[in-house]
């Protein structure tokens, strides 16, 4: 029977974090580390998941089931996945579902986004549906809302296109640079972060002090604006400067923490142009701009400062289909 492999790069917010999620633009790139979905019809009734990332093995479930609170957190993506798949394009087949990750959910790197993309195109490559990149998004971005009622979806545009890409919240705007590589460093706090849970606690500081916050949001979108050329100029100096301005924002907002900061001081003393953290904030990555000069003193500066340096290349490839026929 037809078996489709589908893999998708994980990824870094850039520029744009949180404000993105308000309408406004945001610079994503891709990370060469992915996560790839295989799908293949099966004659037995319902779906299983083989996940040895998270420990499942033949783990049986039905679309119904997806709602119960102790549902891992992987299959509500795969069965959010298959349940608006579905809705659009109906099946009664069983269907045997495994997910190979080379980054887990710890980075932040986006596993769920990536997983979410990777099950609606290997979906589409098992029933022929012939879906566009955009219907895909669509779906996808109707699947996380779902299950997390909120977010941009740069994340799920970052694993379908790839490369590094200027977006608009709902992908409203795609537009990739055509950037190669970036002399970023990534540097992981070891603290996981969850990101619904800050955007919330945005949301809230919004409501409370609304003509503050947007006027935030609306400096994190110029320097989007303003870091766009400059990236694909390679003008990291100035890309660097832009990336301290939008953490000192990004701080304005509360998404800050101790971990990040330590990172992020460490490697601008080190000699980086500039640092920010990357994503919802709170823990997990931060991002800096080097030359190759100062990667090195950069990198153990991170590493003293309590953080892992990840080995990463950036603007990676997005989707990627791999079928066989067994
Ligand atoms: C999280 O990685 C980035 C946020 O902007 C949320 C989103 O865009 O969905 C905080």
């Amino acid at each position: 029977m037809k078996k489709v492999n589908i893999s998708c790069p994980g990824k870094l917010m850039l520029f744009g974090d949180h404000a993105v999620v308000h309408n406004r633009h945001c610079l994503v790139t891709a990370v060469d580390q992915r996560l790839t979905v295989t799908i293949e019809k099966s004659s037995d009734e319902g779906i299983t998941l083989t996940a040895p990332d998270v420990g499942l093995n033949n783990f049986a479930f039905s679309l119904a089931d997806s709602d119960s609170p102790d549902f891992p957190k992987v299959a509500k993506f795969v069965a959010q996945s298959i349940s608006n798949f579905s809705k659009r394009h109906s099946f009664s087949m069983g269907l045997r579902v495994s997910t190979r990750s080379e980054f887990g959910a710890t980075f932040g790197f986006g596993s769920s986004s990536a997983v979410t993309v990777a099950t609606l195109k290997a979906l589409d490559e098992v029933f022929e549906t012939h879906l566009s990149n955009e219907d895909i998004f669509q779906l996808g971005y109707q699947t996380v809302i779902d299950i997390q009622g909120v977010g941009s979806g740069f994340d799920l545009a970052s694993a379908i296109w790839g490369n590094t890409i200027l977006f608009a919240t709902g992908g409203k705007e795609i537009v990739p640079l055509g950037v190669s590589s970036l002399p970023i460093v990534v540097g992981y706090t070891g603290v996981k972060a969850d990101t619904a849970t800050l955007v919330k606690q945005v949301n809230k500081l919004k409501q409370q002090y609304p003509a503050f916050v947007e006027s935030v949001f609306d400096q994190i979108e110029s320097i989007v604006l303003e870091a766009k050329p400059l990236i694909v100029e390679q003008e990291w100096a100035e890309v660097g400067q832009y990336m301290n301005f939008q953490q000192g924002l990004l701080e304005s907002l509360g998404v800050g923490s101790p971990q990040l900061s330590s990172l992020i001081f460490a490697a601008r003393h080190a000699g980086a142009f500039g640092a920010k953290l990357s994503g919802a904030g709170g823990g997990d990555c931060m991002i800096t701009v080097v030359d190759d000069d100062h990667r090195k003193a950069v990198e153990t500066a991170i590493i003293q400062a309590g953080g892992t340096v990840l080995s990463v290349n950036l603007s990676a490839p997005g989707l990627k289909v791999q079928s066989d026929n067994d």
